[in-house]
């Protein structure tokens, strides 16, 4: 079975020494060996592993011209000229596995339609849970549930910044630094810290989980750059951690999809996944709750994601491909009718009645209040920390532009989402 590779860096490589390594037993399972046929990559002059030797192209003609290659694997990243490929390739009756979230995230709907008009698979096992399974297994095991919420840790490298601030006290630039060297880090990993790498992947699987089509722009997204160690700290105290959590849940005709970090008891499933690992809990009717637990990024997990999709992809020639399943048209939720408890820092004046403005906006709002403490008195400034009960987002925001208008308000430091106590 002969392979055109598109891209031959983190991911890339390791798909290459994958199929060496493994190639033995990856025959038997399907009873093909595996060839990459050629590479194409942007620049012809970097250094290449001798694997790949005689193999190197930087022309896409090459690949997608070749009718002995059957099927095509994406691992470029960005959305052009890798969605163009892939139109391209599906066009020609060529299977396609790809780990590009950005591309299915954004155009699924079209390119699953192509594959199925023409026959042929495309699949992005990697494009989510890196080396998790999780779509097919969504798809497959799970297709007897309803799902009525998924939650999980969905980036590496801001869970191993948190992770690193949280357990050593480190800075974020140096918890970054060691993500971008460890390969778990996207080449801009403005895409990571602020949250939209998550928001691509809960997209795709809450599209996957409610039979509805969610693309990334619909999925309310905050990043972990507001986070400071102060947050850290305050929630240790409370016995809390937090972590950056991509959410989907079903309410009765939407529903609600969300990046945001968010406070979790230290006994939360989720709370003691730590460095660059990556979790998903799915929620299903039948099933009850089930935890998907591994690495999302680096080289090889990711491959190995890659590696079986290829292998599936062939399997798959002649039937039994995972089609597009949205059979529904949900609305989305707005994300200020999400109710949630939420944590809120502020730095405020130190003196009589300052907290009984405060109080009082919250009050008018309808919003309740769990917790107050205030601590940290610093040049007459003393930070307060409130914990709400729960209460729909928009209410917060209406309280808190209120009180951003008082003088006595120097700043409104956070605010973060609290997840209730683990049932
Ligand atoms: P990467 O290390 O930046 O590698 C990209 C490769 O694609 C390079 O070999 C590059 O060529 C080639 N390339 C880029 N643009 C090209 C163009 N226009 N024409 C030809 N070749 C081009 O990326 P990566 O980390 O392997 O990620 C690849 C994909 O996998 C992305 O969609 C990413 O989101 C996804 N993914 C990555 C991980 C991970 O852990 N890294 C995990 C899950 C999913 P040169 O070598 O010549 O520069
Ligand atoms: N940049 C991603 C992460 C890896 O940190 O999880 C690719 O999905």
């Amino acid at each position: 079975m002969q392979i055109g590779l598109l891209g031959l860096g983190t991911v890339g490589t390791g798909v290459v020494e994958l199929i060496e390594k493994n190639n033995n037993i990856i025959a038997k399972r399907i009873n093909e060996h595996i060839n990459i046929k050629k590479v194409l990559v942007k620049d012809l002059n970097k250094q290449r592993s001798p694997l790949v030797e005689g193999k190197i192209t930087d022309r896409f003609e090459d690949i997608i011209e070749d009718e002995e290659i059957s099927v095509i694997v994406e691992v470029m990243g960005g959305e052009e000229p890798a969605l163009t490929y892939i139109r391209e390739a599906l066009n020609r009756g060529k299977h396609v596995v790809t780990a590009n979230k950005e591309v299915i995230s954004k155009h699924g709907k079209e390119l699953l339609e192509l594959s199925a008009k023409n026959d042929v698979n495309l699949l992005f096992e990697a494009s989510v849970g890196g080396g998790i399974p999780i779509i097919r297994p969504m798809k497959r095991c799970l297709s007897a549930n309803q799902i009525t919420k998924i939650m999980g840790i969905l980036n590496g490298t801001t869970n191993y910044i948190l992770s690193q601030m949280t357990e050593h006290g480190k800075s974020f630039d140096e918890a970054l630094k060691e993500a971008q060297l460890a390969g778990y880090a996207e080449s801009d990993p403005t895409d990571d810290i602020k949250g939209f790498d998550a928001a691509r992947k809960i997209a795709i699987l809450s599209s996957i989980a409610f039979n509805t089509r969610i693309t990334a722009d619909q999925v309310y997204t905050e990043g972990i750059d507001s986070v400071s160690q102060a947050d850290i700290q305050y929630a240790k105290e409370m016995g809390q951690v937090i972590k950056l959590i991509a959410m989907g849940k079903k309410h009765e005709n939407s529903v609600e999809v969300a990046v945001t970090p968010i406070l979790l008891p230290e006994d939360h499933p989720l709370a003691s996944v730590g460095g660059p690992f990556n979790a998903i809990m799915v929620e299903g009717n039948a099933v009850g709750p089930v935890m998907f637990y591994g690495l999302g990024a680096g080289k090889m997990p990711t491959a190995s994601a890659v590696v079986a999709d290829i292998m599936e992809a062939i399997k798959n020639n002649n039937g039994g491909k995972l089609n597009c399943t949205c059979y529904y048209d949900f609305d989305i939720m707005d994300p200020g009718e999400a109710c949630s408890s939420f944590y809120i820092r502020l730095r405020v004046v130190d003196k009589p009645g300052v907290l009984a403005k405060i109080a009082g906006a919250f009050g008018e709002n309808e919003i309740s209040m769990a917790k107050v403490f205030q601590k940290n008195t610093i040049n007459g400034t003393a930070e307060i920390v409130i914990v709400t009960y729960d209460v729909p987002f928009r209410n917060i925001q209406d309280a808190l532009s209120e009180i951003k208008a008082y003088k006595q308000v120097v700043e409104v430091s956070t605010v973060i989402r609290v997840e209730e106590e683990h049932k």
